[in-house]
């Protein structure tokens, strides 16, 4: 089974926890788009739901394939959120943002009463920070604001090199026109704490930790799609 095999059962089996009539927050990346697809075909056949999309990209792949947007502002309050994500370990603590869109995933899952993370196996870790921090920060003041994140970090024994996300040749804007600083520190021990540290931080909007967010994981192997709690 490849990687969007694996992808495509963990949207399938997250699809069976969507209830018709739900307000749904919609995730971003390859495996949420997966999810999207098979949202529409149901869609298709007279499922009612209404989505609030967490990025552009997500919205615009809504819209092709028919299925009805709303903005937070008009469903601030939603039923489940589902999304992927780029690790996740035991806890169901979440490294989210490779795709760029961690703010608004974030907000939207916040909206929600509940978040399913859906992934193929290779993003269960053991220990979160293989996967760069994605750091969402303000363009303003970046050079102080990475210089912060440094000594943030090194209070908790953490460094590694971090680097502001490029798109071509060019700096990578979110879409809420902030930039992205992937922080590679290797290792997260203490999610909690770092979290802590990098909300301190003026110049940062948001960091790609979820902690305490997702109620539960569907994890997709070779041998099928598994539910996971957090423990
Ligand atoms: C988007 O900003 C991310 O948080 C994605 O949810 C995450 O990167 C997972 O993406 P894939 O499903 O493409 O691996």
């Amino acid at each position: 089974m490849d990687a969007r095999e694996m992808k495509i059962k963990a949207a399938a089996a997250a699809l069976e926890h969507v209830e018709d009539g739900m307000k749904l927050g919609i995730g971003t990346g390859s495996t949420a788009e997966e999810f999207v697809r098979l949202l529409a075909e149901k869609v298709a056949n007279g499922f009612r739901v209404e989505g609030v999309p967490t990025s552009e990209r997500t919205a615009r792949l809504c819209l092709e394939l028919g299925i009805t947007l709303r903005s937070l502002d008009e469903l601030p309050e939603l039923d489940l959120t589902i999304d992927g994500a780029d690790e996740l370990d035991a806890h169901l603590t979440l490294v989210k943002g490779g795709g760029g869109a961690l703010l608004r995933e974030k907000i939207v899952a916040c909206a929600s009463k509940r978040m399913i993370v859906i992934a193929d196996e290779t993003k269960q870790v053991e220990m979160l920070g293989k996967f760069p921090l994605p750091i969402e920060i303000n363009p303003f003041g970046q050079v102080a604001t990475r210089i912060a994140v440094e000594r943030a970090a090194s209070r908790l024994g953490l460094s590694g090199t971090l680097a502001i996300r490029q798109s071509g040749s060019e700096d990578y804007y979110t879409d809420g026109g902030h930039l992205i600083l992937d922080a590679s520190f290797g290792r997260i021990p203490d999610a909690q704490a770092l979290s802590a540290e990098l909300a301190a931080i003026p110049g940062v909007v948001e960091h790609g930790l979820f902690i305490n967010i997702a109620s539960l994981a569907i994890i997709a192997g070779p041998a099928g799609a598994r539910t996971l709690k957090a423990i």
